[in-house]
């Protein structure tokens, strides 16, 4: 499973790269907003940096709800960087923009995807990504990761080849539990990646031998 971090903060998307284990990085408005990247030069700088700092996808989206304005905005975005991915809404004209890039050889990812129907259209409309939000679903007391088997199952049945990329991970055993269910892509915040690395037995198993070290030195 590959690990996008999900953030537009350039010191936790270097910190997640410095630790070799970085696969790309997904935004949304909402995460450009929380560093205070606004007006359209801005972000557009911004993503430049976000991929000069990452090797793998970065995921950016448009903010336009209309067919042609996703065209535009996504043309300029794909044309930015070889590493973009044009995010798209899950909407009709959302769609409409996912088979219009998918047949350009644009990539793309479609999100705000919350069932397993929108998650069918995006594959065949030939979206790159999906993005359905997990942690979203758990808040509003439905299971989110009931949603990601649904999509993997559909998507396995007729060889789709859109990539599930689990979105809204909250924490480390989302990150496990899609693991479990064969998502393609996680992306969350870097506490789920760095969370990982957690567990008291490594750090009383390292601690004793380094007191064993220091007692045969
Ligand atoms: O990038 C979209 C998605 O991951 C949002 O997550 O935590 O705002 O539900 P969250």
């Amino acid at each position: 499973m590959k690990f996008f971090i999900d953030t537009a903060n350039l010191d936790q998307i270097s910190e997640a790269q410095s630790l070799g284990v970085l696969d790309g990085v997904t935004t949304n408005p909402s995460l450009m907003a929380k560093e205070d990247i606004t007006g359209k030069q801005n972000i557009i700088d911004h993503y430049k940096k976000i991929c000069n700092i990452v090797d793998g996808d970065v995921s950016a989206e448009v903010i336009s709800t209309d067919f042609e304005g996703m065209i535009k905005e996504g043309e300029i975005l794909a044309a930015l960087h070889p590493q973009i991915v044009v995010k798209l809404p899950m909407i009709k004209d959302g769609i409409k923009a996912c088979k219009y890039f998918s047949d350009k050889g644009i990539r793309t990812n479609v999100t705000l995807v919350f069932s397993a129907g929108q998650a069918i259209l995006a594959a065949k409309a030939g979206a790159t990504y999906v993005s359905p939000f997990l942690g979203r679903l758990d808040d509003i007391s439905t299971d989110g990761l009931h949603l990601i088997s649904e999509i993997r199952h559909i998507y396995n049945n007729y060889g789709f080849e859109t990539k599930i990329l689990a979105a809204s991970i909250r924490h480390t055993m989302h990150v496990i539990d899609c693991a479990k269910i064969g998502a393609d892509v996680m992306t969350g915040p870097l506490s789920s990646i760095t969370g990982l690395l957690n567990h008291p037995l490594t750090d009383i198993g390292l601690a004793k031998f380094l007191e064993d070290y220091e007692k045969g030195n």
